[in-house]
């Protein structure tokens, strides 16, 4: 195993009506920012719900975050910030509307320019305004970890950050309030999750059997809940077991004393800021072609995904692999979630451009062993074609 410190402050409050604990959670002098996006947030309530918990305190409301937020909405969000003097922000919404808050909680009294904490990936932020999120989609991990992926439109660059001041003091996940979601958003949801736990654990083997089996039992319960949950969409034990491991998927746990890849991520970042895919429809379209093109240096962690994952023991290594690589796919599209660039009506045109926006990003020593350099991302890219 790898040396690790493993650090998670973020207090989760699970289960339907957890909402009213709003008003325990933040501090009752704290003027609030409640931040959310369009207008999911108003339309099924939850807003309301979420006021209705903070009555008795100074509250603003800041709207219109975009998915995959954008710095230009959010710099507006900062400017509200240090105008009314609000000390505590709240989000409420999916992986896009936490993530950024955390960026709001960085720039606010963030000494710079704040494009820098994008370009440093975080690691200039030195403090942040406190805030938690109430959850309405379950998918990113964001409401237990203390990352962000944020886009700046002018520049056509969607770059991550993390810092250790960027935990959610709390998160409020209440299974029901995720009986909204359109369809497309549960499959991009679980595929998301899924794809999150295959960059801590499909890399190489770690003497990490703990790290190896959690991560396991997970893409099981992936595999067994995804189809459920968009063909039972108002069960609530189903959203219950998803919701949690969604977080478990990217809190930190799994993924501490493991190598990481993040190649996937990396590519499907610059897909979504060229080309607008949602995040989860990148990730299916550039993991089965990454796993496709690094099957030699993932071999031995191929085999056992695809035995411990998929039943898959019996044939030459090599058939099981393929097999595996082709159950992947299958299940993406199972869930509706396609995983050809051909299928979004791109083609050969975008992989130069592609290329170029890693090479921009500084993305060109990717995946476990740092070797994913520019010419093996573009043999990936011709294989989603
Ligand atoms: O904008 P509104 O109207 O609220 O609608 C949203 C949005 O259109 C809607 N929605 C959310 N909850 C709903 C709902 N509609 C009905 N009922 C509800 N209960 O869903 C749409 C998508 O929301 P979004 O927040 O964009 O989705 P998701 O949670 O998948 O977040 C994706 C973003 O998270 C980043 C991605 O890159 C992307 O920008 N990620 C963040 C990570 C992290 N912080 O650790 C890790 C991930 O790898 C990921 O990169
Ligand atoms: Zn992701």
């Amino acid at each position: 195993m790898l040396n690790f410190d493993f650090y998670n402050p973020t207090l989760i409050s699970f289960g339907e009506g957890r909402i009213a604990e709003l008003d325990r959670l933040i501090p009752a002098k704290a003027r609030v920012l409640v931040l959310f996006g369009g207008d999911s947030a108003r339309r099924t309530g939850t807003l309301a719900e979420v006021q209705g918990a903070l009555a008795d305190r100074e509250v603003l409301l800041f709207g219109g975050i975009e998915p995959n937020p954008s710095y230009e909405t959010l710099i507006e969000a900062v400017a509200l910030v240090r105008r009314e003097a609000v000390d505590f922000l709240l989000a409420v919404g999916g992986g896009s509307v936490i993530d950024g808050t955390k960026f709001v909680a960085a720039a606010v009294n963030y000494a710079g320019e704040p494009w820098e904490i994008l370009q440093s990936h975080g690691s200039k932020v030195t403090q942040a305004l406190p805030f938690g999120a109430v959850l309405t989609l379950p998918a990113t991990g964001s409401e237990m970890n203390n990352g962000g992926v944020v886009t700046r439109k002018s520049e056509q660059a969607k770059l991550p950050f993390r810092n250790k001041l960027l935990f959610p003091v709390f998160s409020i996940l209440d299974p029901s309030k995720t009986f909204t979601l359109p369809e497309r958003q549960v499959a991009n949801g679980v595929v998301d999750a899924f794809v999150h736990v295959v960059e801590q654990y499909l890399t190489y083997p770690g003497d990490a059997p703990v790290q190896d089996r959690f991560a396991e039992g997970l893409l099981l319960t992936l595999i067994e809940l995804g189809p459920k949950a968009l063909s039972q969409p108002q069960d609530y034990q189903v959203r219950a077991n998803l919701m949690w491991v969604a977080t478990l998927a990217l809190n930190g746990l799994i993924g501490a004393g493991v190598p990481q890849d993040w190649a996937t991520h990396m590519i499907g970042h610059e897909i979504t800021a060229l080309y607008g895919l949602d995040h989860a429809q990148t990730l299916a379209v550039v993991l089965p072609a990454m796993l496709q093109q690094r099957r030699a240096a993932k071999h031995a962690k191929l085999l056992q995904y695809a035995e411990r994952v998929w039943g898959l023991s019996s044939g030459s290594e090599e058939q099981r692999i393929d097999a595996a690589i082709v159950r992947t796919r299958d299940f993406f599209e199972a869930l509706g979630v396609k995983t050809r660039l051909g299928d979004y009506q791109l083609g050969q045109e975008v992989v130069e451009p592609l290329i170029a926006q890693l090479e921009a990003h500084g993305m060109t020593r990717l995946g476990e062993h740092r070797d994913v350099t520019p010419a093996i991302s573009r043999q990936v890219l011709q294989a989603c074609l």
